[in-house]
């Protein structure tokens, strides 16, 4: 299975970045070219059937990127869709007027924001990033996406830490490919 391979491909560091931490590292499988492309391909296999399930006459207008590690396949995805891509970045990179929302990180609050003429009213969004803990950060993009009237279609990731129960925080279906419990 595809799934089987890309979760191969991921390298377990414990304790990083501190004590009692598992850390999957997701950069082998951009170095291997194949896992990458089995990455890629279960992605827009799935947002295709999700698609067609759903409104077949409808695309999805825009892929939404999570800073940092969503920016490496977000935009592969959003081509291969005819999508936009637009990045969710940390507080004071992005210039013009932005959205923010704020989220809680372990440590204290941190702020997301998106440019806010990057989507338009009625337009189908898709949220992606690498990995979902508790969900709080997916939850600020999904209301920075909300804030700019774009309906999010599902919230998909690489990995989950399906322990953490963030699906219970989002308001779309999330996808994982890889499941850690
Ligand atoms: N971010 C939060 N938890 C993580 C983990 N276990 N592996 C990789 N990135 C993470």
């Amino acid at each position: 299975m595809d799934t089987e391979y890309i979760k191969s491909q991921l390298v377990p560091h414990p304790d990083f970045p501190k004590k009692g931490i598992v850390f999957l590292d997701m950069f082998p499988l951009l170095r291997n070219p194949v896992a990458f492309e089995t990455l890629i391909t279960n992605f827009v296999h799935h947002l295709t059937a999700v698609t067609i399930a759903k409104s077949p006459n409808r695309k999805i207008d825009v892929v939404v990127g999570l800073d940092a590690r969503g920016f490496l396949f977000g935009p592969i995805i959003a081509l291969r869709l005819g999508a936009a891509f637009v990045p969710v970045r940390k507080q004071g990179k992005l210039p013009g007027k932005c959205h923010s929302a704020s989220y809680e990180k372990e440590y204290g609050v941190d702020s997301f924001e998106m440019q806010a003429d990057a989507i338009e009213p009625g337009q189908s969004v898709v949220v992606v990033d690498d990995l979902i803990a508790t969900g709080g950060s997916a939850k600020a993009a999904g209301e920075l996406v909300a804030k700019s009237g774009g309906k999010i279609l599902e919230y998909l990731f690489i990995i989950e830490l399906t322990f953490l129960k963030a699906a219970e925080k989002l308001d779309a279906p999330l996808y994982s490919i890889v499941q850690v419990d």
